[in-house]
Protein backbone atom coordinates (compact mmCIF):
# COMPACT_ATOMS: atom_id res chain seq x y z
CA UNK A 1 0.00 0.00 0.00
CA UNK A 2 1.32 3.57 -0.91
CA UNK A 3 0.51 6.94 -0.06
CA UNK A 4 0.01 8.39 -3.74
CA UNK A 5 -1.01 12.65 -3.98
CA UNK A 6 -2.26 13.35 -7.49
CA UNK A 7 -2.85 17.46 -8.34
CA UNK A 8 -5.78 18.38 -10.44
CA UNK A 9 -8.01 15.10 -9.70
CA UNK A 10 -11.62 15.97 -9.09
CA UNK A 11 -11.95 15.01 -13.30
CA UNK A 12 -10.69 13.76 -15.98
CA UNK A 13 -7.16 11.34 -16.03
CA UNK A 14 -6.64 12.71 -12.50
CA UNK A 15 -9.83 11.51 -11.28
CA UNK A 16 -9.17 8.71 -13.29
CA UNK A 17 -5.66 7.62 -12.15
CA UNK A 18 -7.74 8.16 -8.32
CA UNK A 19 -10.04 5.02 -8.85
CA UNK A 20 -7.26 2.84 -10.10
CA UNK A 21 -4.98 3.40 -7.29
CA UNK A 22 -7.87 3.08 -4.92
CA UNK A 23 -8.97 0.55 -6.42
CA UNK A 24 -5.59 -1.68 -6.41
CA UNK A 25 -5.40 -0.18 -2.63
CA UNK A 26 -3.32 2.39 -1.72
CA UNK A 27 -3.93 5.36 -0.05
CA UNK A 28 -4.67 8.44 -2.60
CA UNK A 29 -4.78 12.23 -1.61
CA UNK A 30 -7.40 13.39 -4.07
CA UNK A 31 -6.21 17.12 -4.76
CA UNK A 32 -7.78 19.94 -6.32
CA UNK A 33 -7.55 23.84 -6.24
CA UNK A 34 -11.62 23.71 -4.60
CA UNK A 35 -11.48 22.18 -1.54
CA UNK A 36 -15.16 21.03 -2.04
CA UNK A 37 -14.57 19.01 -5.48
CA UNK A 38 -11.20 17.41 -4.17
CA UNK A 39 -13.47 16.36 -0.84
CA UNK A 40 -16.76 15.53 -3.15
CA UNK A 41 -15.00 13.01 -6.02
CA UNK A 42 -12.65 11.96 -3.10
CA UNK A 43 -15.35 10.74 -0.69
CA UNK A 44 -17.69 8.85 -3.60
CA UNK A 45 -13.82 6.17 -3.81
CA UNK A 46 -12.93 6.12 -0.44
CA UNK A 47 -9.57 8.82 -0.69
CA UNK A 48 -8.63 11.94 1.03
CA UNK A 49 -9.94 15.38 -0.55
CA UNK A 50 -7.40 18.38 -0.04
CA UNK A 51 -6.85 21.55 -1.81
CA UNK A 52 -4.36 22.39 -3.60
CA UNK A 53 -3.39 24.89 -6.15
CA UNK A 54 -0.33 24.26 -7.67
CA UNK A 55 0.33 27.51 -8.57
CA UNK A 56 -0.07 29.43 -5.44
CA UNK A 57 3.07 28.47 -2.90
CA UNK A 58 1.05 29.14 0.08
CA UNK A 59 -1.56 26.33 -0.97
CA UNK A 60 1.33 23.78 -1.68
CA UNK A 61 2.69 24.73 1.61
CA UNK A 62 -0.91 24.31 3.59
CA UNK A 63 -1.31 20.81 1.85
CA UNK A 64 2.14 19.40 2.30
CA UNK A 65 1.79 20.28 6.27
CA UNK A 66 -1.72 18.09 6.08
CA UNK A 67 0.43 15.42 4.38
CA UNK A 68 2.80 15.46 6.65
CA UNK A 69 0.49 15.62 10.09
CA UNK A 70 -1.94 12.97 8.35
CA UNK A 71 0.35 10.54 7.00
CA UNK A 72 3.93 11.71 8.10
CA UNK A 73 5.47 11.12 4.21
CA UNK A 74 4.50 10.24 1.22
CA UNK A 75 5.77 7.42 -1.29
CA UNK A 76 4.13 8.90 -4.93
CA UNK A 77 3.35 12.29 -5.97
CA UNK A 78 1.69 12.44 -9.58
CA UNK A 79 1.76 15.92 -11.12
CA UNK A 80 -1.56 16.39 -13.23
CA UNK A 81 -3.11 19.24 -12.69
CA UNK A 82 -2.89 21.21 -16.17
CA UNK A 83 -3.98 23.88 -18.52
CA UNK A 84 -4.92 23.97 -22.60
CA UNK A 85 -5.49 27.61 -23.34
CA UNK A 86 -4.44 28.10 -27.15
CA UNK A 87 -5.65 24.75 -28.79
CA UNK A 88 -5.89 26.62 -32.46
CA UNK A 89 -4.51 30.02 -31.95
CA UNK A 90 -1.20 30.56 -33.95
CA UNK A 91 2.03 30.65 -32.42
CA UNK A 92 2.14 34.33 -33.81
CA UNK A 93 -1.17 35.45 -32.17
CA UNK A 94 -1.11 33.84 -28.97
CA UNK A 95 -1.78 36.22 -26.40
CA UNK A 96 1.91 36.67 -24.05
CA UNK A 97 -0.40 36.50 -20.50
CA UNK A 98 -1.83 33.22 -21.96
CA UNK A 99 1.46 31.99 -22.87
CA UNK A 100 2.63 33.18 -19.13
CA UNK A 101 -0.11 31.29 -17.44
CA UNK A 102 0.08 27.95 -19.41
CA UNK A 103 3.83 27.94 -18.12
CA UNK A 104 2.74 28.39 -14.55
CA UNK A 105 0.60 25.97 -14.68
CA UNK A 106 2.03 23.29 -16.59
CA UNK A 107 5.81 23.69 -16.23
CA UNK A 108 6.37 26.08 -12.80
CA UNK A 109 3.89 24.70 -10.99
CA UNK A 110 4.75 20.60 -11.10
CA UNK A 111 8.33 21.48 -9.79
CA UNK A 112 7.26 23.96 -7.27
CA UNK A 113 5.02 21.17 -6.30
CA UNK A 114 8.00 18.26 -6.69
CA UNK A 115 10.42 20.63 -4.35
CA UNK A 116 8.10 20.88 -1.47
CA UNK A 117 7.14 17.37 -1.73
CA UNK A 118 10.59 16.06 -1.86
CA UNK A 119 11.17 15.81 2.18
CA UNK A 120 8.14 14.19 2.62
CA UNK A 121 8.66 11.73 -0.22
CA UNK A 122 12.41 11.30 1.00
CA UNK A 123 10.44 9.40 4.00
CA UNK A 124 9.82 6.59 1.21
CA UNK A 125 11.85 3.39 0.89
CA UNK A 126 10.43 3.64 -2.84
CA UNK A 127 9.69 7.57 -3.19
CA UNK A 128 8.32 8.38 -7.09
CA UNK A 129 7.26 11.50 -9.38
CA UNK A 130 5.37 11.08 -12.30
CA UNK A 131 4.80 14.36 -14.65
CA UNK A 132 2.12 14.04 -16.92
CA UNK A 133 3.00 15.42 -19.92
CA UNK A 134 1.99 14.67 -23.23
CA UNK A 135 2.65 13.61 -26.99
CA UNK A 136 2.37 17.53 -27.90
CA UNK A 137 6.06 17.90 -26.08
CA UNK A 138 7.37 15.16 -28.22
CA UNK A 139 10.82 16.88 -29.98
CA UNK A 140 12.32 13.86 -30.90
CA UNK A 141 9.83 12.10 -32.62
CA UNK A 142 6.96 11.86 -35.52
CA UNK A 143 5.84 15.48 -37.32
CA UNK A 144 6.53 18.52 -34.73
CA UNK A 145 3.15 20.26 -33.14
CA UNK A 146 2.10 22.51 -35.00
CA UNK A 147 -0.64 23.94 -32.94
CA UNK A 148 -1.02 24.77 -29.50
CA UNK A 149 2.10 26.72 -29.02
CA UNK A 150 2.07 27.59 -25.31
CA UNK A 151 0.80 24.01 -24.07
CA UNK A 152 3.11 21.94 -26.49
CA UNK A 153 6.16 24.06 -25.07
CA UNK A 154 4.78 23.73 -21.64
CA UNK A 155 5.25 20.05 -21.92
CA UNK A 156 8.65 20.28 -23.58
CA UNK A 157 10.12 22.15 -20.60
CA UNK A 158 7.65 19.60 -18.55
CA UNK A 159 9.97 16.35 -19.85
CA UNK A 160 13.45 18.80 -19.39
CA UNK A 161 12.36 19.15 -15.64
CA UNK A 162 11.64 15.61 -15.31
CA UNK A 163 15.56 14.76 -16.81
CA UNK A 164 16.13 17.16 -14.19
CA UNK A 165 14.69 16.19 -11.35
CA UNK A 166 15.80 12.52 -12.22
CA UNK A 167 19.21 13.29 -12.13
CA UNK A 168 19.18 15.69 -8.81
CA UNK A 169 17.73 12.58 -7.22
CA UNK A 170 19.14 9.61 -8.05
CA UNK A 171 17.16 7.38 -5.26
CA UNK A 172 13.50 8.38 -6.29
CA UNK A 173 11.70 7.24 -9.98
CA UNK A 174 11.20 10.29 -11.61
CA UNK A 175 9.30 9.66 -15.12
CA UNK A 176 6.95 11.83 -17.69
CA UNK A 177 3.74 10.10 -19.18
CA UNK A 178 2.39 10.70 -22.61
CA UNK A 179 -0.99 9.37 -21.79
CA UNK A 180 -2.67 9.37 -25.56
CA UNK A 181 -5.53 11.67 -26.72
CA UNK A 182 -8.66 11.10 -24.36
CA UNK A 183 -11.25 11.87 -23.46
CA UNK A 184 -11.68 14.40 -20.98
CA UNK A 185 -12.69 18.10 -20.39
CA UNK A 186 -9.34 18.68 -21.85
CA UNK A 187 -9.12 16.12 -24.64
CA UNK A 188 -12.95 16.55 -26.07
CA UNK A 189 -15.69 13.86 -26.85
CA UNK A 190 -13.96 13.06 -30.43
CA UNK A 191 -10.89 12.07 -28.84
CA UNK A 192 -9.86 8.08 -29.25
CA UNK A 193 -8.90 6.86 -25.59
CA UNK A 194 -10.92 6.46 -22.63
CA UNK A 195 -9.79 8.27 -19.37
CA UNK A 196 -9.09 4.90 -17.58
CA UNK A 197 -7.03 4.08 -20.64
CA UNK A 198 -4.60 7.15 -20.14
CA UNK A 199 -4.57 7.07 -16.30
CA UNK A 200 -3.26 3.43 -16.40
CA UNK A 201 0.58 4.19 -17.52
CA UNK A 202 -0.13 6.92 -15.00
CA UNK A 203 -1.48 4.58 -12.25
CA UNK A 204 1.32 2.01 -13.23
CA UNK A 205 4.56 4.72 -13.04
CA UNK A 206 3.24 5.53 -9.41
CA UNK A 207 2.60 2.10 -7.74
CA UNK A 208 4.12 -0.78 -9.79
CA UNK A 209 6.76 -0.08 -12.50
CA UNK A 210 10.38 -1.22 -11.73
CA UNK A 211 11.82 1.33 -9.05
CA UNK A 212 14.32 1.85 -11.12
CA UNK A 213 13.06 2.74 -14.23
CA UNK A 214 13.71 6.95 -14.48
CA UNK A 215 14.38 9.79 -16.42
CA UNK A 216 12.58 8.67 -19.38
CA UNK A 217 9.40 9.00 -20.84
CA UNK A 218 6.33 6.57 -20.85
CA UNK A 219 3.21 5.53 -23.46
CA UNK A 220 1.21 2.76 -22.49
CA UNK A 221 3.79 1.30 -19.99
CA UNK A 222 6.57 1.59 -23.51
CA UNK A 223 9.52 3.94 -23.39
CA UNK A 224 9.41 6.72 -25.92
CA UNK A 225 11.17 9.52 -27.29
CA UNK A 226 11.70 12.46 -26.07
N1 LIG B 1 -6.91 14.59 -22.33
C1 LIG B 1 -5.92 14.41 -23.18
O1 LIG B 1 -6.12 14.03 -24.35
C2 LIG B 1 -4.51 14.63 -22.73
C3 LIG B 1 -3.49 14.34 -23.64
C4 LIG B 1 -2.16 14.52 -23.27
C5 LIG B 1 -1.88 14.97 -21.98
N2 LIG B 1 -2.89 15.26 -21.12
C6 LIG B 1 -2.53 15.73 -19.77
O2 LIG B 1 -3.22 14.98 -18.80
C7 LIG B 1 -3.40 15.77 -17.61
C8 LIG B 1 -4.85 15.76 -17.19
O3 LIG B 1 -5.61 16.34 -18.24
P1 LIG B 1 -7.17 16.05 -18.45
O4 LIG B 1 -7.32 15.62 -19.85
O5 LIG B 1 -7.69 15.23 -17.34
O6 LIG B 1 -7.71 17.56 -18.36
P2 LIG B 1 -8.89 18.25 -17.53
O7 LIG B 1 -10.08 17.37 -17.45
O8 LIG B 1 -9.02 19.61 -18.11
O9 LIG B 1 -8.27 18.32 -16.06
C9 LIG B 1 -7.26 19.24 -15.74
C10 LIG B 1 -7.28 19.40 -14.26
O10 LIG B 1 -6.25 20.33 -13.87
C11 LIG B 1 -6.79 21.16 -12.87
N3 LIG B 1 -6.06 22.41 -12.70
C12 LIG B 1 -5.80 23.39 -13.60
N4 LIG B 1 -5.14 24.39 -13.00
C13 LIG B 1 -4.96 24.03 -11.70
C14 LIG B 1 -4.35 24.62 -10.57
N5 LIG B 1 -3.76 25.84 -10.63
N6 LIG B 1 -4.32 23.94 -9.39
C15 LIG B 1 -4.89 22.72 -9.30
N7 LIG B 1 -5.53 22.13 -10.32
C16 LIG B 1 -5.55 22.77 -11.51
C17 LIG B 1 -8.23 21.39 -13.32
O11 LIG B 1 -9.00 21.88 -12.25
P3 LIG B 1 -9.83 23.29 -12.31
O12 LIG B 1 -11.22 22.94 -12.66
O13 LIG B 1 -9.69 23.83 -10.93
O14 LIG B 1 -9.15 24.14 -13.35
C18 LIG B 1 -8.61 19.96 -13.72
O15 LIG B 1 -9.01 19.22 -12.59
C19 LIG B 1 -2.85 17.15 -17.97
O16 LIG B 1 -1.53 17.28 -17.50
C20 LIG B 1 -2.88 17.17 -19.48
O17 LIG B 1 -1.97 18.09 -20.03
C21 LIG B 1 -4.19 15.12 -21.47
Amino acid sequence: MKIILITGAYRGLGLATAKQLVAAGHRVILTARDPVKARAAAELMGAVGLALDVTDDASIAEAAREVAERFGGLDSLINNAALLLDGSIGVLDLAMDDFLATLATNTVAPLRVSRTFVPLLRKSRDPRIVNVSSGAGQLGDGEPAMSAAAYSASKSALNMLTQQLAAALPDFAVNSVSPGWCRTEMGGAAAPRSPERGADTIAWLAADAPAGLTGRFFLDREEIPW
